[in-house]
Order: C-alpha cells, then structure tokens, then sequence
C-alpha cells in the first residue's frame, strides 16, 4: 500500500516518540494535549484526502493512532472502493497491528457513514467490529438524517467532532453541490380510458396490458429506486423488484406516515437490504414490528415526510433517479409540490367509472387549468394495445 509522505514523516515521529518517550496512554494524557493531538491526526487525515479526485464520491481521509502511535492509514478511492476507515484499518492489520486495534482512535476527515443502502457495506459496523473505541472526525455527515455518530455513540464508542467542518467543507465542495442537485422525479402510471387507476374498492390488477407491465419492469431496472405510498402496499402487497432477466433491483423506498402498512407485507419480507421505510412515526413499539436486519428506516418529525427533504436524504445516498409508482395520494403530494420532472402514462382501453375511483394525481391540485405546468418533449407511442405518453416536466 503507498503511504504518503506526510504518514511517512508522522509514523517516524510517532516511532520515535515510541522508543525515547514513555508512551502517552490515553488516562495520563491532558485535557490540552488531547486536543492537541486531536488536531495534529485529524489535519493528517485531512491531508489524506487530498490525493486523487474520487468523484463523484466525497475526498476523505483517515487514520488509525494508539498510544501517539499511527497503526494505519487510508484515503477513499471512488466509487464502488472501500471507504478511507476501511482502508485504514485493512492498512492497519496488513501492518501487523490488527491486536492493537482495541481502544485506538479513529481520524477521519468525514463523519463515518451508518446505512447500507450503497455498493460498500456501512463502515460504523467495521469500527465497531475492529474494537476502535474513540472517532475523531471532521465533517458532518451532510446527510443529515443518517447519522454514523449517533449510532456510534449509542453502541459505546465515544465520539468527537465535526472539529474542522469549514475545511472539510472547502475539499469537499464539487460533492456537496453536487448533493443539491435533487435525484430526478419520474412518474409511472396505468390508468383507464376514464383516467381511473384503480376501481372503487381499490382493486387495480391490471389496467395495463403484459406488454405495458413488461416495460415498466425495464424502467424499474434502470432507476436507482421505486418509491410508494401506504396506501399501494396495502391495496396491492408489490414486490417491487425487476422482473426482467439479468434485471437490477431499484432500492424500495415505502413513505408510510404512520405505520398503517403490515410488517409482514412483500416490500419488508425481501432479504435483499434494499428496503428504506420512511415514517414519522417515532413509537419504538411500532418500529419493532418492522425491524429487520435488512430494513433501514427513517423517521422524519412531524405529521407528514417533507417530501424535499426526503430528495435530499435519497440523493445523499447516491440515488438519483427515482421511480414513482404512486398511488394517487402521494403522486399528488409530489405534483402539488412541484417535483415531477418526468412522466410515463400508460392509457389503456378499459373503463372503470366511480366518484370514488381514484385517479392518477390526488393531492390538492390546480385552481386554473392555466396554471398547468409546461410539458415538454410530448411522445406517443402504441404498447400492445394501450398508449404510452411519455414526457418531461419543467420544474419551475
Ligand atoms: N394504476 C397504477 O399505475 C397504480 C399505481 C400505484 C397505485 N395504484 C393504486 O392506487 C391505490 C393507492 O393509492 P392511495 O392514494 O390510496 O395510496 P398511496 O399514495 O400509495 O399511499 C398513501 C399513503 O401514503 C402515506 N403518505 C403519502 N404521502 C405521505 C407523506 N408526505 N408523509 C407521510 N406519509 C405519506 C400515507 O400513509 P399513512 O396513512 O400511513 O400516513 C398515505 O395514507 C391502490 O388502489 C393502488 O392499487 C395504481
């Protein structure tokens, strides 16, 4: 493994400091010189992260320190690549030192991450597994809603920082405007001639044709998650996989307020780890029904999901295309909120009728048919026997 020469120059010192000085065992050390050394490994691992661009992942950097001693080092490479924590503790072991793991501290330039809604697994359980007890990071985590931190310190590990956020932020800035750039919006639905998507008892299988459902599949396949509401989950029990051959499974994103979906419904029973429930319901009861190891799940405060803030979190996560697949409430929410930039309606020859039948776009709705926001790129095109317009939405 290459070591920078800043490691190199520090790893010398801290060898030396080693022989000639009695060694600086975390008790004896003070308060001041804690934080000294805190910012001498921290600034180190800051350091780290400026080698090559790992675009469009974060630059970060991290250190492994026991007894004023560095065990390893390591600095992320791009995506897809382990994360810099876990190259500095594989560096750490490959130095012999995998024993002197327990009770070292950790210096990373990025608080480490918690989810496992990504290519690598979540680094908080490789800290926790290699008997680290300290973290010393530098930057929060600009997800705010998945917090490496906070589960740290809930499993013991005591946890310091964000201690030199501004600089962080200035290495980091082409990442975190990227961040800002909302995943994009697209929305599937069948409907009938009469513009129902389901009848009045809520039973919708299936206005679309084979051929239309088949195409909805490839769709699935090439977006980075599906998203539903309670209401889906309850009428319809999906799977929500891709049913294609060789086809990629999009993360399965169910927004349920409080919690009205089962447990035991297909979107939960999948042992992928690619399922994300979100709620606002904070009842750790509740939530228990859920857990599984293979779920994460966010809860946001408040009544309802700020739908915004949920983009956000989802694009954090490195999902930028999202599929919408209704139903009719939250379709709504996300027009009504001015986020759908693209569409796909399937209009198939069936007529459902009902006041009470819903239909694609619940929500509040316009008050003036003016006010209709632009479409663009308008196509046409005959599935097997229904109509598929495709098209894009200016997001004004
Ligand atoms: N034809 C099609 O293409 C198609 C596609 C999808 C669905 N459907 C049909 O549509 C029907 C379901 O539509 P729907 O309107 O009843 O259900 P829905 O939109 O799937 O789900 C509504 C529920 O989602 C939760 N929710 C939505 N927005 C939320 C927010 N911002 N914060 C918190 N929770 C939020 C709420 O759950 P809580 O009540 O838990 O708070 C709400 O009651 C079904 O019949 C289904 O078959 C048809």
């Amino acid at each position: 493994m290459l070591v920078s020469p800043a490691v190199q120059a520090a790893r010398a010192q801290s060898a030396l400091h080693n022989l000639f000085i009695f060694p600086l065992s975390s008790f004896l050390v003070s308060f001041k010189n804690q934080k000294k050394l805190d910012k001498k490994y921290l600034d180190l691992a800051i350091s780290l992260s400026k080698g090559p661009d790992p675009s469009p992942n974060p630059r970060v950097g991290a250190l492994i320190v026991k007894d004023d001693l560095i065990l390893g080092s390591g600095h992320h490479h791009g995506p897809g690549t382990p994360h810099a924590e876990i190259e500095a503790i594989t560096d750490a072991i490959s130095n012999g030192n995998s024993k002197l793991l327990k009770g070292a501290t950790l210096y990373v330039s990025l608080e480490p991450c918690s989810h496992t809604l990504k290519r690598t697994p979540p680094c908080t359980d490789a800290i926790l597994k290699s008997g680290i007890d300290r973290v010393v990071f530098g930057m929060k985590d600009p997800n705010s809603l998945v917090s490496g931190a906070v589960f740290l310190r809930s499993k013991g590990v005591s946890v310091a920082g964000p201690l030199s956020q501004k600089e962080c932020e200035k290495i980091n800035s082409t990442y975190l405007r990227m961040l800002k750039i909302p995943p994009r919006v697209i929305l599937k639905m069948a409907m009938s001639l009469d513009g129902k998507i389901a009848t009045r008892e809520n039973d919708s299988k299936w206005i679309s044709s084979e051929k239309s459902r088949l195409m909805v599949h490839h769709l699935r396949s090439r977006c980075d998650a599906i998203l539903v509401g309670a209401g889906t989950v309850i009428a319809d029990n999906p799977r929500l996989t891709s049913r294609i051959p060789s086809g990629k499974d999009p993360i399965r994103v169910i927004i349920d307020g409080s919690l009205s979906t089962s447990p035991k419904s297909n979107v939960f029973q999948n042992p992928d780890g690619k399922t994300i429930l979100v709620t606002c319901a904070s009842s750790r009861a509740k939530l228990k029904l859920y857990s599984s190891p293979n779920l994460r799940t966010l809860v946001f405060p408040g009544k309802k999901v700020d739908l915004r803030l949920l983009l956000t979190s989802l694009s954090a996560m490195g999902l930028k295309s999202l599929l919408l697949e209704g139903g009719s409430t939250l379709a709504g929410e996300f027009f009504d909120a001015n986020l759908i930039d693209e569409f796909y309606f399937f209009i198939c020859p069936k007529l459902i009728g009902g006041k009470t039948a819903k239909s694609p776009l619940g929500g509040l709705g316009l008050a003036n048919v003016c006010e209709s926001p632009r479409l663009h790129s308008i196509t046409y095109r005959k599935v097997g026997p229904d109509l598929l317009i495709h098209g894009t939405i200016l997001r004004s």
